[in-house]
């Protein structure tokens, strides 16, 4: 059950970086070459919303179930226990928090830049907050745990 769980959890995190990557992409050039917001857009923003969601409920599961997570008074002394513990989880959820902000305040926008533009600032500093906790957790950023 843990392996199977830590390797979604894994694995997904590909589908999330890559939906991320192109919804910002695309609100880049839909902010600077002022476009329209199309429906492609809508679709890509909401999947990258809904892939993050996904990861946060993948993640609960894995965080209540691995042995990484310990709860122990040496768990702030120890770096391994304390970035699986503490730090992951918090980067984590503040990053989705950013991607929900921003998805809900570009619903709410009725100019296409300003659309465009709240996808872009919100969903890249999410994106950068997630590289760096991955980046941080020492395991390999391409790779699968097995
Ligand atoms: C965008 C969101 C997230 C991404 C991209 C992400 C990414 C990752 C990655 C790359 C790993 C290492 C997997 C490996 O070693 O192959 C991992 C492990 C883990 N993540 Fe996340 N994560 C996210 C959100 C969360 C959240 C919200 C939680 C907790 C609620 C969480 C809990 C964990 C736990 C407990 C581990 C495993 C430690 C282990 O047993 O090896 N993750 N995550």
């Amino acid at each position: 059950m843990y392996k199977f769980i830590l390797l979604l959890h894994s694995g997904f995190r590909y589908l999330v970086l890559a939906l991320m990557l192109w919804a910002i992409l695309q609100s880049l050039a839909g902010w600077f070459g002022k476009k329209e917001y199309t429906e492609g857009n809508r679709k890509v923003n909401l999947f990258a919303l809904i892939s993050a969601h996904t990861q946060l409920l993948i993640g609960l599961i894995l965080y209540f179930i691995s042995p990484f997570v310990v709860f122990a008074k040496e768990t702030m002394r120890e770096a391994t226990a304390r970035y699986w513990t503490v730090e992951h989880i918090a980067m984590m959820i503040f990053a989705i928090v950013l991607i929900t902000i921003g998805h809900s305040k570009s619903k709410k926008e009725t100019l296409p830049e300003a659309k465009h533009r709240t996808i872009a600032i919100f969903y890249t500093l999410a994106l950068i907050i997630v590289v760096v906790a991955i980046v941080q957790s020492k395991r390999a950023f391409f790779g699968l745990s097995s």
